[in-house]
């Protein structure tokens, strides 16, 4: 079994979701949203985010938040968002390619974006010459494993209305975010001003699945078409229905992220002081972040699966998952403390 602390995409499925899935497995059932388990998994995102909702399942990550971002942008907008942004690194070009609205990148400080460097960009607004800014997009937890607080997020979303703006958020680890601050889904989102989120399932125990929710329902107007161009419209959607159902109807989302976020803090915690290893991020959900030397993270490769983050400062990434366990991470500590 390869032993990997590479991302949580690695981890397989929890057997819960597994077992929903297979309980779902009955027969023929209307395709294309029209099932029961669609209509009850809708029930259930209500119950956690609020009635007034529109919600759209979609197979990636990638594909909820380009398509997200398309619904409420037209080619001469732009997206404001970080430099290590998953939308700007990780999505080969897709957010500019599919939406034609260019990406606005700024500084990050540990993943998170804030106010004062977006404030230049406003000159730009009503110059035909400009790109016009039309969302800010955040990502929660950051892809530096940090979380944003509330009131991070809604400075963000203030700043962005009171510029004709809405902001994005792109909820991948939306629920280690929650777990991390001890809050509901509600609290990280419609309570802070978020108008557009892309739902994360796949890397908190599902086999795959999203979901794009648009807490302004006038934005998804026309999605269901935006879906369906994009390749995203599922055809045997109860399977991703039910995943959900499972994930979020009585915690399982939550006990799922605490796991993630705890390993991350037992690793970060057993490694601190370590002369060799130097924690280069705040350990706030499910990823650590850290620096060693070259020989050391090749020695380590040879019996764990993990990534050079940045290949430069030999800055390693080391991500827990749902189903991390103790042992593992310790085996993992042990590891690199035998290294020096
Ligand atoms: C921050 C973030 N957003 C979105 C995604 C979605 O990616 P995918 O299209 O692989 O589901 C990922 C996956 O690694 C991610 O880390």
């Amino acid at each position: 079994m390869l032993k990997s602390f590479a991302s949580d995409n690695t981890a397989g499925v929890h057997p819960r979701i597994l077992a929903a899935m297979a309980s779902a497995n009955e027969g023929h059932a209307k395709a294309y949203g029209m099932d029961p388990w669609t209509s009850e998994a809708a029930d259930v995102f209500r119950g956690h985010f609020g009635d007034d909702i529109d919600l759209y399942f979609v197979f990636l990550g990638t594909a909820a938040n380009v398509l997200g971002l398309k619904s409420v942008t037209r080619p001469w907008h732009s997206v404001v968002c970080a430099d290590v942004a998953h939308i700007n690194v990780d999505e080969c070009g897709a957010p500019e390619s599919v939406t034609g609205s260019k990406l606005q990148v700024i500084p990050s400080h540990d993943g998170r974006i804030r106010v004062m460097d977006i404030v230049p960009l406003m000159h730009s607004l009503g110059n035909f010459h400009h790109s016009q800014p039309r969302v800010i997009s955040i990502t929660q937890t950051t892809e530096l494993g940090t979380v944003y607080s509330p009131a991070q997020i809604r400075a963000l979303a203030d700043f962005a209305h009171a510029n004709g703006m809405l902001l994005h958020m792109d909820g991948a680890r939306l629920c280690n975010a929650a777990a991390a601050l001890d809050t509901g889904l509600a609290a990280l989102t419609r309570d802070t001003g978020v108008d557009v989120l892309s739902f994360g399932g796949t890397k908190n125990g599902m086999m795959f699945g999203e979901a794009v929710i648009f807490f302004n329902r006038e934005l998804a107007s026309e999605f269901k078409f935006i879906r369906k161009q994009g390749m995203q419209l599922v055809s045997k959607m109860r399977f991703i229905a039910a995943q959900f159902i499972e994930l979020l109807r009585d915690g399982l989302w939550l006990e799922n992220a605490r796991n993630a976020n705890s390993m991350a803090r037992l690793m970060a915690e057993s490694l601190r002081g370590l002369p060799h290893v130097t924690i280069t991020r705040p350990v706030e959900a499910n990823a650590v972040f850290a620096r060693l030397s070259p020989e050391h993270i090749a020695a380590l490769q040879k019996d764990f699966y993990f990534y050079e983050w940045d290949p430069v400062l030999h800055e390693v990434r080391w991500m827990t998952s749902f189903d991390s366990t103790e042992e593992q991470v310790m085996e993992f500590v042990h590891a690199i403390k035998r290294l020096a």
